[in-house]
């Protein structure tokens, strides 16, 4: 079997990759020629998939990349995993989505699946996609072709969340559409989920990502509570998992980051407007969450007034530009709020991230573009007036910062277990 993966990015390529371990052939379609050579050549862009997988997809001759859109026409079935980000306005932009469908519908075949992995709102794949293939090919969804959606569960860096175990929900158009996608699937994966319609399928997704939206939310307002009443969260936290039913912990941090959890959720609040309903925990959450860089940067003006100093011409330093420890992704990163936080109020700010050595173009924070992380060695690191941890690394020595650093606000409980003297460390 042969099938098309169009979006190469962190849920694409290990998608394909999967696939093509699966004795499946994949075309990895992308518009970014790069990324194209890069696959061709074996190499990895990703942190945490290594180049060996590449390059053994490739000598297997079951994995190649181009940005020939029309090779469309050689495959039985096309997975599109492209960006939906939120607008300047915070409105859903699936035109990545819209795009992708106007681009490989005249090169569909009879028969031919397409299947929507990107993260969407309930309605996108049998209206919005289904209408710009059908207008593109000249054919109808479920006669001619098949369409269903199946939202991508990737936990980058989790080494127990291999796509292959990730269980995977689905829904088809229509019951054919849905037993062809199922068919599809099960080549690579061990558990299949089929729902009723693409549509339960998107709503899915998002009630798993509002769900991690509402209840960081929900530890991050906590935070703030105990921290006035003197009680650590984190301890609670650590109490209250030992609870063996009925409860899930969830960590409060400097704010939300990545693809998902920050832009998700409003993906449903835009639609559900459509119905006049309001998604109340959504905004709520949204609101908490993104005050918190407002909290963690008054934190260290506090500690920074508390050491006889003024912001103003400080020196901090950012520990962590990924927004989750062990990737290498820092999209929407908090680590930029706190930067652009700081910055404004006359610091001078530096960052330190193993995995990202210098900051490349995204679509946003483009006057951060080339900056280059600093070294990690005790005459930087005891240079600065303070450190400010964004994100845990496991990779950082956190000894060796507590004890160099002239003072700390950890926003992570990186600290934690690290023996430093007291009043250098402050949570946040
Ligand atoms: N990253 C995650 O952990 C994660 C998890 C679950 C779901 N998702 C969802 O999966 C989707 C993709 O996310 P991602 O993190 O892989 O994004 P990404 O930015 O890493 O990758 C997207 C890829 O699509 C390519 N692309 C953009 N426009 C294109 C077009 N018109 N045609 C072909 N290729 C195009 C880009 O060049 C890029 O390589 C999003 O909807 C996201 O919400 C992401």
């Amino acid at each position: 079997m042969k099938i098309a993966v169009v979006g190469l990015g962190y849920v694409g390529l290990p998608l394909a990759i999967q696939f093509a371990r699966a004795n499946v052939t994949v075309i990895g379609l992308d518009v970014d020629a790069a990324k194209v050579d890069l696959i061709n050549r074996g190499r990895s862009y990703i942190n945490h998939i290594a180049q060996a997988t590449i390059e053994e997809a490739l000598k297997e001759q079951r994995l190649c990349a181009s940005t020939d859109f029309s090779r469309v026409e050689e495959v039985e079935a096309v997975i599109i995993c492209v960006p939906t980000p939120l607008s300047k306005n915070r409105e859903p932009d699936i035109s990545f989505v819209i795009e992708t469908g106007q681009t490989i519908a005249p090169h569909l075949s009879k028969g031919t699946l397409v299947v929507l992995e990107s993260t969407t709102y309930p309605g996108t794949t049998d209206e919005d996609l289904r209408a710009v293939l059908e207008e593109g090919s000249g054919m109808k969804a479920g006669v001619d072709f098949h369409l269903a959606f199946s939202p991508e569960r990737e936990d980058p860096a989790n080494e127990q969340s291999k796509v292959k175990l990730i269980p995977k929900v689905i829904g088809g158009y229509t019951p054919t559409c849905l037993n062809r996608a199922m068919a599809l699937y099960s080549k690579a994966i061990d558990t299949i989920v089929p729902v009723s319609s693409c549509r339960v399928a998107e709503a899915t997704k998002l009630l798993e990502n509002v769900f991690r939206s509402v209840n960081i939310a929900l530890v991050n307002e906590l935070k703030l509570v105990y921290a006035a009443m003197g009680i650590d969260i984190w301890e609670v936290i650590e109490a209250a998992k030992t609870k063996p039913f009925g409860f899930m912990p969830f960590y409060p941090g400097p704010g939300l980051g990545g693809h998902c959890i920050p832009i998700d959720p409003f993906y449903l609040t835009w639609k559900a407007r459509e119905y006049g309903k309001h998604t109340r925990f959504i905004e709520l959450a949204g609101e908490i969450n993104t005050a918190m860089p407002e909290y963690v940067v008054h934190r260290v003006v506090d500690v920074l007034n508390a050491r006889n100093k003024a912001v103003k011409g400080s020196r901090v330093l950012i520990l962590g530009l990924a927004y989750k420890p062990n990737v290498d992704d820092e999209r929407e990163s908090p680590s930029y709020v706190l930067m652009d936080l700081l910055i404004e109020r006359g610091a001078e700010v530096a960052y330190y991230d193993p995995y990202v050595p210098v900051i490349k173009p995204t679509r946003e924070h483009s006057h951060f573009v080339g900056k280059k992380s600093i070294a990690w060695d005790q005459t930087t690191i005891q240079n600065f007036d303070l450190v400010l941890i964004a994100t845990n690394h496991s990779s950082v020595n956190y000894q060796e910062l507590g004890d160099w650093a002239q003072c700390i606000v950890d926003t992570r409980n990186a600290m934690s277990g690290t023996r430093i003297a007291s009043g250098k460390v402050w949570k946040a």
